[in-house]
């Protein structure tokens, strides 16, 4: 069966239109996003293109920065200063990657935390692994609300990251264990990886490597959540195209699987509808204080 994040982002995108409607009268204005792209990198203008038009489609306000790639990085925490001294600004994005003159862990701390959408300052970092209140890491609440929302209950499962990012696996695994299941992160020294990986009740691939894991790796029954968005070129009689395609090789992972997000149309879109959420919830906190 398919995770369709596609479908569950839509209904809840929906949800938060309904409400962020009701925020002008209640509270004088709507949640405003701002998000920072540098450079011109194809995939970061997609992403960041789709975040935008997600802003349309919940009524929250976005306010789209875009720097030249060679822009100083003195330059681009004058910015963020700005956007954290804007009491119109609820929430700060900053697109990643960064180019390589640019200090992305400076840029990360320069973030009001209470601003920090994404969860990636080390105040909200902290405040996952410590059970407080603060901004979780959208791609990993994505997957949660995903797997909540299909029925299927981690408690007591094994669960199998493969790959080591801040920004999804590290804390999927401690959502996955706040949920009760057994985990395990794989990465890439992993002796045996698809002896691991055939352990999983639910396996959770984010590398960036296409269609690294195939259904041979897999146990009968588990459920596979593909966080891969990798362009890939395909040969036709017509000449190369190209393609999306996931971490998992989709196919093969569809015969042995119980539950699997396809690419695109899983995980892509359920990150984009949980940074709406996280800029809602950044709005009502700061309305709350
Ligand atoms: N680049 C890839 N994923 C992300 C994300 O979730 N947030 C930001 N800011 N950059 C990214």
């Amino acid at each position: 069966m398919i995770l369709d994040g596609k479908k569950l982002s839509a209904r809840l995108k929906a949800e938060m239109a309904s409400r962020v409607a009701g925020m002008e009268e209640r509270y004088g204005r709507v949640p405003a996003l701002a998000v920072i792209i540098v450079g011109e990198d194809p995939a970061s203008q997609t992403y960041v293109r789709n975040k935008v038009k997600a802003c349309e489609e919940t009524g929250i306000r976005s306010i789209h920065i875009a720097l030249p790639s060679g822009v100083r990085e003195r330059e681009l925490l004058d910015q963020i200063k700005r956007l954290n001294e804007d009491p119109g600004v609820d929430g700060i994005l900053v697109q990643l990657p960064l180019p390589p003159h640019i200090d992305e862990h400076r840029v990360i701390n320069a973030i009001a935390p209470a601003k920090d959408v994404d969860g990636f300052h080390p105040r909200n970092v902290a405040g996952l692994w410590l059970d407080e209140d603060c901004a979780i890491p959208c791609t990993p609440k994505g997957i949660m609300h995903l797997i909540n929302e299909s029925g299927i209950n981690p408690s007591g499962k094994r669960a199998v990251v493969v790959g080591r990012s801040n920004i999804v696996g590290k804390p999927i695994a401690k959502l996955l264990l706040d949920a009760n299941a057994t985990v395990t992160i794989a990465h890439s020294h992993t002796e045996d990886l698809a002896r691991v990986c055939r352990e999983a009740d639910i396996l959770v691939v984010a590398v960036g490597r296409p269609k690294m894991i195939d259904g041979s790796m897999i146990k009968s029954g588990a459920v596979v959540i593909d966080v891969g968005i990798n362009r890939i070129s395909v040969p036709t009689p017509g000449g190369n195209i190209s393609r999306i395609c996931g971490d998992v090789d989709f196919d093969s992972a569809c015969e042995v699987a119980s539950w699997i997000t396809p690419v695109p149309g899983g995980v892509g879109p359920m990150t984009i509808c949980e940074l709406m959420g996280n800029t809602i919830e950044a709005f009502l906190r700061s309305h709350q204080e």
